[in-house]
């Protein structure tokens, strides 16, 4: 470690109080990028984020999409290599916020010593994890004038919702973001000591279907029996969806699964299954028979009902036919898969079970692939040595069930490899009620981004 590096470490502690205050401020903004209630507050975190990166040393602008704004901010050595940090500022819905046990976008400090953890919507997901890098490129300008590396930042605004903007501003900035290598803080880690860089991502089809049958809700006393009820056909429908064996039935669904490049590694892992469920608040889990959980997460594909409505669900009893029935549908997706492949014959399915009677409304909300990241890179090497000095613990190289859409579109649209390096971990309840980040990891996270700043540069620029 160069002495530079060193007091850049000392001013990420004596910053650190001011960049938790930083990521309050950026926690508060309801950036819910999915609901057009929220389209101004995903704006305004936009700017924040514009003046936090400005404020770090970074020449930052906010880029109008057709969807919602992308901040770039560049900066840093332009003979260095070119680093391009993504991060999203948008975050999942809070609902329920009923089962919040404080306020969902006020960031609120819990737990004492090592357990300090910041609960807010967006603390892991990705807020806390952007801020990481942004903190550690303002540890390096603050020390030195600025990191090794030529920078550029891409966050987006539209991660939770799809990314239905992102191709297209990738594709019309192409030469401008020409990266040598992208880093992606979005993912976790193995455990609260042990560092991990993801390797490979699931891929996602999603659909929102609607069965609707009779003209309008109709007294099941009178009509029950006789004439069809889409709520009952929409279940059954959705129930066979799995075979006893926890298989989908989806025809064609399998085809092309292949065992990821990494898998055989994985089973050398040290998974604690039992701290894993814990996390999920479960004792025992499921899935295909005959496959191990890490298995199940990372390299097989799934089908899940993400959410289901229709008749009546308030209070007391209402004896009713209700006319339609809704449902979210996802799958994830393994290397093989082709996502458009899998759309269509889940619709086919559907569409050949229709019930006698009913009809569909089904609407897409994209398909992506799962990506498979390039192991043997120096950047890699160079990150893992990096990550090696700030953790006693070796980085395990690891899969990851979710999905980030953009690390395939840096592949694919700007020929660029990513680096998953991330700090979160699984009980940071994303997506869900109580979401929060541990301060330990966001602590750490910085110091780790601003060694592997270093590291990078240490591998130089290609030549060009
Ligand atoms: N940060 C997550 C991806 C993730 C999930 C990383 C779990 C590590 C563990 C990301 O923001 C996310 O939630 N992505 C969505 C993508 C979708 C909306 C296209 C996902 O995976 O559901
Ligand atoms: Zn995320």
């Amino acid at each position: 470690m160069s002495d530079t590096l060193d007091r850049v470490l000392d001013r990420v502690e004596s910053n650190f109080d001011d960049s938790l205050e930083r990521l309050m401020t950026l926690l508060r903004v309801p950036s819910v990028s999915t609901d057009p209630a929220h389209e101004d507050d995903v704006a305004g975190c936009a700017r924040l984020a514009a003046d936090l990166l400005a404020d770090a040393g970074l020449e930052a602008k906010v880029h109008d999409t057709p969807g919602h704004p992308m901040v770039v901010a560049t900066g840093g050595d332009p003979d260095g290599p070119h680093v391009l940090y993504y991060g999203h500022y948008d975050v999942q819905p809070a609902d329920p916020v009923e089962l919040w046990d404080t306020a969902p976008f006020e960031p609120t400090i819990t737990g004492d010593g090592d357990e300090r953890r910041v609960v807010c919507r967006g603390a892991a997901d990705d807020k806390g994890q952007l801020m990481m890098f942004v903190e550690a490129l303002r540890a390096w300008h603050e020390t030195d004038g600025g990191p090794p590396i030529r920078v550029t930042v891409l966050l987006e605004g539209e991660e939770e919702s799809g990314s239905p903007s992102l191709d297209g501003f990738l594709e019309q900035h192409r030469e401008a973001l020409a990266p040598d290598v992208c880093v992606v803080s979005d993912t976790g880690m193995w455990n609260r000591d042990t560092p991990a860089i993801t390797t490979m991502l699931r891929g996602l089809v999603y659909l929102d279907v609607k069965l609707s049958g009779p003209g309008h809700d109709l007294h099941s006393g009178m009509y029950g029996g006789a004439v069809v009820n889409p709520l009952n056909e929409l279940t059954r429908i959705l129930g066979e969806l799995h075979d006893a064996d926890g298989r989908i039935t989806v025809d064609g669904f399998y085809d092309g699964v292949r065992e990821p490049a990494a898998a055989e590694q994985w089973r050398s892992l040290d998974f604690d299954e039992a701290a894993f469920l814990e996390s999920a608040g479960l004792k025992s889990s499921t899935g295909e028979s005959g496959r191990t959980v890490l298995e199940r997460i990372w390299s097989r594909p799934t089908l899940d009902i993400n959410g289901i409505c229709g008749g009546y669900t308030g209070e007391g009893a209402k004896t009713v036919i209700a006319a339609e029935g809704r449902a979210k549908l996802s799958c994830r997706l393994v290397p093989g898969q082709d996502p458009q492949r899998i759309e269509a014959a889940l619709i086919a399915h559907l569409q050949q079970r229709t019930p006698e009677g009913c009809s569909w409304e089904i609407h897409g909300h994209g398909c992506n692939p799962a990506i498979e990241v390039e192991t043997n890179s120096p950047w890699l090497r160079a990150a893992v040595e990096a990550l090696g000095s700030e953790f006693s613990n070796e980085t395990v190289l690891c899969g990851c069930g979710g999905s980030i859409p953009v690390v395939g579109s840096f592949q694919s649209i700007l020929g660029a490899q990513s680096l998953l390096v991330g700090f979160g971990l699984d009980d940071d309840r994303v997506h869900s009620p109580n979401e929060k980040f541990d301060l330990v990891c966001f602590h750490r996270g910085i110091r780790s981004h601003a060694a592997i700043v270093e590291a990078l540069a240490g591998v130089g620029a290609p030549a060009r």
